[in-house]
């Protein structure tokens, strides 16, 4: 197979990441924009020993789930890759995703993976959006990240963050990276970004602690977003953050210690009952899940926006703990991103 080859295929899956999976003489194929079930034309844009790139040419028999993407730059855009699929098979494909990762990187088959939590919305939820200028666009990155796509409006974005959108372009700024929020949220720094999830999530991450008391270790807090309603189960909190631009906003709460530091550095000095995580993509360092092992707490509750490293750190955490549940959340409805709670207790 040659690059600019066209072949025809079938899609029997969505990997993670967003693209299709196709096979073709024995060889797997990524195309970009396709469902399961599909049957379509493709144009080869990579190939290597052990798969295929490609590109869509034309949908042959197209998936029932298959719908008319909302967004004029869909495709180009590198901000979502789900706008062709209907709001039940996006939320098939990450329940799958989120199983396989378990499986296949974690080494983990029997978890107990509870229904994924759809987002009430799954139009105008961000709360904020990072756009980039340069060469009179204003924008996102383009999905090969070479190029800037201009964008007037962003459907997943919020009707405010979209007004601040169209303020920047009416300035039109010569460069730069431009963080546009709604108002009432952080200026800076990390910020929940579905405003229609953000209630059922600091649920869900409040009943993974019921039953647990104590002394609880919470590592990259931001600006204290579970923190607050976890206080009230705790005898004793402390919550680390590195961003001093959070730490600075953080609510005052009794009982609660904030340290603006690293979450490993701060991890080593403690001797929890439970800890909660919420890391960035990169997953756990791979000290901290050691310290864990060691400092063996009751309960751990990981929520993690990666399944590939939150399996990976799930499998180095070992025996020890027993994975009692993960759930799926669509934080991120039209793109390929996935939010996970992880709820792990003590073995034994
Ligand atoms: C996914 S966010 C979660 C924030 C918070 N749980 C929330 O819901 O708002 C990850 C956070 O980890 C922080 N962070 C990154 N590296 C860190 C480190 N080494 N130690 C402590 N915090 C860190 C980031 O600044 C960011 O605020």
């Amino acid at each position: 197979m040659r690059v600019g080859d066209e072949i025809e295929i079938e899609i029997h899956d969505v990997a993670f990441g967003g693209d299709g999976v196709g096979r073709h003489s024995g060889q797997i194929v990524f195309v970009p924009f396709t469902a399961a079930g599909e049957r379509v034309r493709v144009r080869i844009v990579s190939a290597r020993k052990q798969f295929l790139r490609a590109e869509l040419v034309a949908v042959l028999a197209p998936s029932p789930a298959r719908t008319e993407p909302r967004c004029a730059v869909f495709g180009r855009c590198g901000g979502c890759q789900y706008q062709h699929l209907d709001a039940a098979e996006q939320l098939r494909v990450k329940s799958a995703q989120v199983r396989s990762a378990l499986e296949r990187i974690g080494g983990l088959r029997d978890v107990p993976l509870a229904p994924i939590v759809p987002s009430p919305e799954p139009w105008g939820y961000r709360n904020r959006i990072t756009v980039h200028a340069a060469g009179g666009v204003v924008g996102f990155w383009s999905t090969d990240r070479h190029t800037l796509v201009d964008v007037a409006t962003c459907p997943i974005a919020s009707e405010a963050v979209n007004g601040e959108l169209q303020h920047l372009r009416e300035r039109a700024p010569d460069g730069g990276h431009f963080s546009l929020r709604e108002p009432g949220i952080v200026p800076a720094g990390f910020h929940q970004a579905n405003r229609f999830l953000l209630e059922a999530l600091r649920d869900l991450v409040d009943d993974a602690f019921a039953g647990a008391a104590g002394f609880l270790y919470e590592g990259y807090c931001g600006s204290g977003f579970f923190t607050e309603r976890l206080a009230a189960r705790f005898e004793r909190v402390t919550a680390v953050e590195l961003d001093a631009r959070l730490i600075a906003r953080v609510p005052r709460v009794e009982r609660v210690d904030w340290v603006q530091g690293d979450a490993v550095v701060e991890f080593e000095r403690c001797k929890p009952d439970a800890v909660l995580v919420d890391p960035p993509r990169e997953g756990l360092p791979p000290r901290f899940v050691e310290l864990l092992a060691a400092k063996t707490p009751a309960r751990f509750v990981y929520v993690s926006c990666d399944p590939a490293t939150l399996a990976r750190d799930l499998k180095r955490l070992g025996a020890g703990y027993r994975v009692k549940r993960v759930t799926p959340v669509d934080l991120f409805p039209q793109t390929a991103h996935i939010e996970c709670v992880a709820v792990c207790e003590r073995a034994g």
